[in-house]
C-alpha cells in the first residue's frame, strides 16, 4: 500500500514516520509541507522518493492509496477535508479542526467522497487502556455493575503553549473513550496563571455522561511529573491506570486492581505491551495498522470525525474561557 504525507513537521519525524515504517506491507512514496525545508528534511531522513511543496501536485504526481496528513491544527480541516473532496482516503491528527464546524466540514467531505477517514486520537488505542476496558467490561458481565466515577489526570511539565486546549483535547476525548458514551453537560473552571504567560491556566473539568456517569479532569499545564492516567471506580472495585510516558520522571505504566472484599492485583506495562517505544506504548502504532487494516478490508475506520465532535466543541469552549457545554 502506497502512502503520502501532507505535513512534514515535529509529529511526523518523532512519531509518524518511524511508527509507519513498522507497518508491514505500507511503503511512503512521497510527502508535501508548504515549508519546502521540512519536506526536504523528512524525504532525506526517511528516504521517502519524492517530496513537494503543493499537495495537490503531489497527489496528482504520486497517485497514493491513502494520505496521512499532520499539517499544522489550523490547516487541518481545510487540508483534510480537500484531501478527501479528490477522493483520497485520509488519516488525520488531533484536534480535526478547531470548531465544531471544522471537524463538521471534514466528516461531510468524507460522506460525499464516500472514502475512508479516521481521526487519529491515539489514547484511544493506548495498551493499557484497552486492556484497561477490557478488564472493567469483564467485571461488568460477572457483576452487573459498571463504571460509576472516572477522575483522569493529565500533568504536564512546563506546557506554556497558548493553545494547550489542542492538548486538552487528550484528556477530554480519553474520558469519553472510557465512559464510552456522550456527554450531556461539562462544567469547566480555569485557575489562571498570568505568571507563566498570556492565557496560560489549568483547567478543572466535570463531566456528565447520557449513561449517568460522572467524570472529572485535572489538566495541569506545569507540575513535577510529566503523568497521565485514570482512577476508574466500578461497582465496589477501584481500577487505577497510567500510560508509560516518555522521559516521564517517574515513568509508570500498567493498571492497579483493588476491590471492597480486599483483592488486589497489578498488570504491569510490559505484560500489556512488551514494547518500550513511545508510538508503541502510546497507541500511535496501534492507530496506523488499524487505519491500513480497514483500507485492505474495505471496511470504515472507527474514529471518524463525527466521533470527535463533542470533544472539539469542549476543547472550543475552553479556548473561548467558556464554563459550561450542554448537549
Ligand atoms: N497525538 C499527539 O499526541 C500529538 C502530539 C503533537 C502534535 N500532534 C498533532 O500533529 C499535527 C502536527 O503537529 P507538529 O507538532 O508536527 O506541528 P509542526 O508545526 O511541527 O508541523 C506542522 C507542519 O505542517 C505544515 N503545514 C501547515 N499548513 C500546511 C498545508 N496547508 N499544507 C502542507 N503543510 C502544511 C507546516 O509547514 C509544518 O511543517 C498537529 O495537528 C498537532 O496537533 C499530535
Amino acid at each position: 500500500m502506497n502512502i503520502s504525507i501532507v505535513g512534514c513537521g515535529s509529529w511526523a519525524h518523532y512519531t509518524h514516520l518511524p511508527c509507519i515504517m513498522k507497518c508491514e506491507g505500507v511503503t511512503v512514496i512521497s510527502c508535501a509541507d508548504i515549508n519546502v525545508e521540512n519536506a526536504k528534511s523528512l524525504h532525506e531522513k526517511f528516504n521517502i522518493p519524492l517530496y513537494f511543496t503543493d499537495y495537490h501536485e503531489m497527489l496528482e504526481k504520486t497517485n497514493p492509496d491513502a494520505i496521512v496528513c499532520l499539517v499544522s491544527e489550523n490547516a487541518m480541516a481545510e487540508t483534510a477535508s480537500g484531501i478527501l473532496s479528490l477522493n483520497y482516503p485520509v488519516m488525520l491528527e488531533k484536534p480535526p479542526g478547531k470548531t465544531v464546524k471544522e471537524t463538521n466540514m471534514i466528516f461531510n467531505a468524507a460522506k460525499k467522497s464516500g472514502k475512508p477517514h479516521m481521526v487519529a486520537f491515539n489514547r484511544r488505542f493506548v495498551p493499557v487502556y484497552t486492556k484497561l476496558k477490557e478488564m472493567i467490561s469483564d467485571y461488568a458481565k460477572n457483576n452487573g455493575d459498571g463504571i460509576k466515577y472516572i477522575n483522569y489526570r493529565m500533568h504536564r511539565i512546563k506546557r506554556f503553549d497558548s493553545n494547550f486546549e489542542d492538548t486538552a483535547i487528550h484528556a477530554v476525548d480519553a474520558v469519553k473513550f472510557l465512559a464510552d458514551d456522550d456527554f450531556k453537560r461539562v462544567e469547566i473552571k480555569y485557575q489562571e496563571m498570568p505568571g507563566f504567560g498570556k492565557n496560560i491556566a489549568n483547567y478543572f473539568i466535570f463531566f456528565e455522561f447520557i449513561n449517568g456517569i460522572y467524570a472529572t479532569a485535572e489538566i495541569l499545564v506545569s507540575t513535577g511529573e510529566l503523568y497521565e492516567g485514570c482512577e476508574i471506580h466500578a461497582g465496589e472495585s477501584i481500577y487505577r491506570a497510567s500510560i508509560p510516558m516518555e522521559n516521564s520522571r517517574i515513568n509508570d505504566g500498567g493498571i492497579e486492581y483493588r476491590n471492597a472484599e480486599g483483592i488486589y492485583y497489578t498488570v504491569g506495562r510490559n505484560e500489556i505491551c512488551p514494547y518500550s517505544e513511545h508510538y508503541m506504548t502510546q497507541g500511535f502504532y496501534n492507530e496506523h495498522k488499524h487505519f491500513y487494516e480497514c483500507l485492505k478490508n474495505g471496511t470504515n475506520p472507527k474514529n471518524g470525525a463525527d466521533t470527535a465532535v463533542q470533544s472539539v466543541a469542549v476543547c472550543n469552549a475552553i479556548k473561548n474561557r467558556e464554563h459550561l457545554v450542554s448537549f
